[in-house]
């Protein structure tokens, strides 16, 4: 298709661009992920069985589509995101795969929502939501949050322009960050682990995560 040809690409971005304008400091990106930081984040995780993600704000679902193209038919995938044309959109993209759950939510009802369906915990969280802009309660009991909701070995993947989440997610247990150049703009990727072990204590879950960090910020 030439350069006047309509893509989904380009329908992608021109809503992108929307919603962000109308909610500049919620959507914090004129536009999606690039493809070179999509299957960067995708690689830190391990898609050899069947896992339980989650993702919060995944805006027009360009990581989303990443995951569920390699994900297994027994996987599933909670979608959290606050707008609600996204959320329509993301409805209709994933229409024909009832592994993927879209939940017009704030990523702190994560808990709500797992417990509702009667899911322990997770094996990857995955967030590109603003974290940066959160005020400093908000932002630490959605940390808490997000760990407990992960299982031992499991992982919270970011992706941000700034790495200032490391200095308030303490409490995880491994933190490895490398910076993605070919992002407009380039952002931190950061993967903190929840252990297997604590306190010399073996926990009752297999290693899931697979954390290849190119770069130690
Ligand atoms: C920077 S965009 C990232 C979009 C997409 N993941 C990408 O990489 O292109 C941030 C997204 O997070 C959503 N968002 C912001 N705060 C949220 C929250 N507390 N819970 C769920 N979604 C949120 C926004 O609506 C927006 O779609």
């Amino acid at each position: 298709m030439g350069d006047r040809g309509f893509t989904i690409r380009n329908f992608m971005s021109a809503l992108f661009f929307k919603r962000f304008l109308q909610k500049p400091f919620q959507i914090a990106s004129i536009i999606p992920s690039s493809k070179a930081l999509v299957e960067r984040v995708a690689s830190k995780m391990d898609f050899s069985q069947p896992r339980i993600m989650a993702e919060y704000g995944p805006g027009e679902g360009v990581h989303s589509r990443e995951l569920a193209a390699r994900m297994d038919a027994d996987s599933q995938l909670f979608l959290f995101e606050l707008d609600r044309a996204f959320s329509r959109d993301l409805d209709r993209q994933f229409a024909d795969d009832p592994r993927v759950h879209i939940i017009n939510r704030d990523a702190a009802s994560l808990a709500e929502e797992l417990a509702r369906r009667g899911i322990a915990q997770c094996d990857y969280i995955l967030s590109g939501i603003p974290f940066s802009i959160l005020e400093i309660k908000k932002k630490r009991a959605l940390l808490q949050d997000t760990y407990d909701a992960l299982r031992p070995g499991g992982a919270f993947i970011i992706y941000q322009v700034t790495n200032e989440l490391r200095q308030h997610a303490t409490f995880f247990d491994r933190a490895e960050s490398e910076y993605c150049l070919q992002n407009i703009p380039p952002m931190f990727i950061t993967v903190f682990q929840k252990a297997l072990t604590r306190n010399g204590h073996v926990r009752v879950a297999p290693p899931t995560a697979k954390i290849t960090a190119q770069r130690t910020a």
